[in-house]
C-alpha cells in the first residue's frame, strides 16, 4: 500500500512547547493526512535517560508525549504511535550502529557540545551516542522520510552517513535508505519569546520563554503580551524582518498557527503596531492550541488507554522492525538462529 515510511520521535522530557507543536507534531498530523505514507511517531524514552530522569516522572511525560500526539490529531489506528522501549530493536541497532559511526562524526555535534557545556567529562556515555541512537530509530524501519524542527538537521546527516557506511562495509549498497528530512512550513525555529536569538526550549528556566501545550487561555495571553518586540511597527515586506528576530519570530508563528506564510500574515499586518498584532495572535493561538492541552488533560486521565495505544502501537512497529533487524544481523555476521 504505502512505499514511503515516516518515522519521527519526540522526547519525554516534559513542558511540550509550541516549538515542538510546530515544528515537528502539527507537520506529522500533516503526513499523516495525507496517505501516501506509513507513519510511526514514537515516544523516544530512551534518548530521555541521557540526562537522568525520575522514573515516576518518566512513565507520566510518556504518557504525556502520546497524549499529545493524538491531541494534535494523530489517529494511533492510520498511524503506529508507540514508546521507544516497547521495541527491543532500537537499542540493538544502536548498537551496532556504535561499531559504524565514527568518533569524529559524533565530535561534531553541536547539540552534544551546547548539552554538555563546561561540564563534559560529567555528562553520560548515553548523551554522546545519542545520534547513532537516532539512527538507529530511523534506519529499524527503513523510514524514507523524517519530518522534524531544524535544530534535528544534524543527526539526520549522520543518519545517511550511518546508513552509507554501513551499506559500504557490508557491501549492501541499497540496504539501509538514504533518509530524506522533511523540514517544512514557516515555523521550523521557534525561538523564545524572551529573546527572539534563542531557540524556544524545554530547558529555559523561564516560563515566559515559551507557550506549553498545557497552558490556559490567561497564560496564553499573560505570555504573548509580556514577549518580547521591538518599538517599530510591522513591515509590509519580509526584507522588512532583517535585523528583528522577536517581529521575525512571532510572525512565522502566526503565519505556522493559520496555516499560511509570513508574506500574507505582513500582507494583513504590515503597518500595523504590535498591540493590534499581539491580540490577533492570542486568538489564534488560544483557538489552535487550548483545544489541544483540554485534550490532551482528558487523555491523561486515563493513563491505562494512553498504555495500551503505546504498547499495541510497539507490536505493529516491532512486525515492521524484525525482519529488518534479522537481515542487519546476518550481513553483520552474527549466527542464524537454529531453525
Ligand atoms: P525533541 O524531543 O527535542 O523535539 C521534538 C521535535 O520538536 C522539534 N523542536 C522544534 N521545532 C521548532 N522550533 C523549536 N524551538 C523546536 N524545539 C524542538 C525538534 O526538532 C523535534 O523534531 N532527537 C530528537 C528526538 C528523536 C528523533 C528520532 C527525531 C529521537 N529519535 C528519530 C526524529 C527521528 C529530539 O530530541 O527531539
Amino acid at each position: 500500500m504505502f512505499n514511503q515510511r515516516v518515522f519521527s520521535g519526540v522526547q519525554p522530557t516534559g513542558n511540550l512547547h509550541l516549538g515542538n507543536y510546530l515544528g515537528a507534531i502539527a507537520n506529522f498530523v500533516r503526513l499523516q493526512n495525507r496517505q501516501t505514507f506509513e507513519c510511526l511517531f514514537c515516544v523516544v524514552d530512551l534518548h530521555a535517560i541521557t540526562v537522568f530522569q525520575d522514573p515516576s516522572e518518566l512513565r507520566r511525560q510518556t504518557r504525556e508525549v502520546a497524549a499529545a500526539f493524538i491531541a494534535s490529531g494523530i489517529d494511533p489506528d492510520r498511524s503506529i504511535l508507540f514508546h521507544q522501549s516497547g521495541v527491543p530493536g532500537h537499542a540493538q541497532l544502536a548498537w551496532i550502529f556504535n561499531c559504524v559511526a565514527r568518533l569524529g562524526w559524533l565530535n561534531r555535534m553541536t547539540q552534544f557540545k551546547e548539552k554538555s557545556g563546561k561540564d563534559r567529562e560529567n555528562v553520560s556515555v548515553g548523551l554522546f551516542a545519542y545520534p547513532n541512537l537516532m539512527a538507529a530509530d530511523i534506519l529499524l524501519y527503513k523510514a524514507t522520510h523524517v519530518p522534524v524542527g531544524e535544530d534535528q538537521k544534524q543527526h539526520l546527516e549522520l543518519t545517511r552517513d550511518t546508513a552509507q557506511k554501513f551499506n559500504n562495509d557490508f557491501n549492501c549498497p541499497d540496504f539501509f535508505p538514504l533518509t530524506e528530512p522533511l523540514i517544512e512550513g514557516p515555523a521550523t525555529r521557534v525561538m523564545s519569546l524572551r529573546d527572539g536569538t534563542k531557540k524556544m526550549s524545554k530547558s529555559e528556566p523561564s516560563e515566559f520563554s515559551r507557550i506549553n501545550l498545557s497552558d490556559s487561555a490567561d497564560e496564553i495571553a499573560d505570555k504573548i503580551r509580556k514577549a518580547r518586540t521591538d518599538p517599530e511597527p510591522l513591515p509590509s515586506e519580509i526584507a522588512g524582518l532583517a535585523g528583528r528576530a522577536e517581529a521575525q519570530n512571532l510572525v512565522s508563528i502566526f503565519a505556522a498557527l493559520e496555516e499560511s506564510t509570513a508574506e500574507a500574515v505582513l500582507a494583513r499586518f504590515g503597518g500595523q503596531n504590535f498591540s493590534t498584532f499581539k491580540s490577533a495572535l492570542v486568538d489564534l493561538m488560544v483557538a489552535r492550541i487550548v483545544p489541544i492541552g483540554t485534550r490532551m488533560g482528558q487523555l491523561l486521565n486515563d493513563p491505562g488507554h494512553l498504555d495500551r495505544i503505546m504498547w499495541q502501537g510497539a507490536a505493529r512497529a516491532d512486525a515492521i522492525a524484525r525482519p529488518i533487524l534479522a537481515e542487519v544481523y546476518d550481513r553483520v555476521g552474527f549466527l542464524a538462529p537454529i531453525a
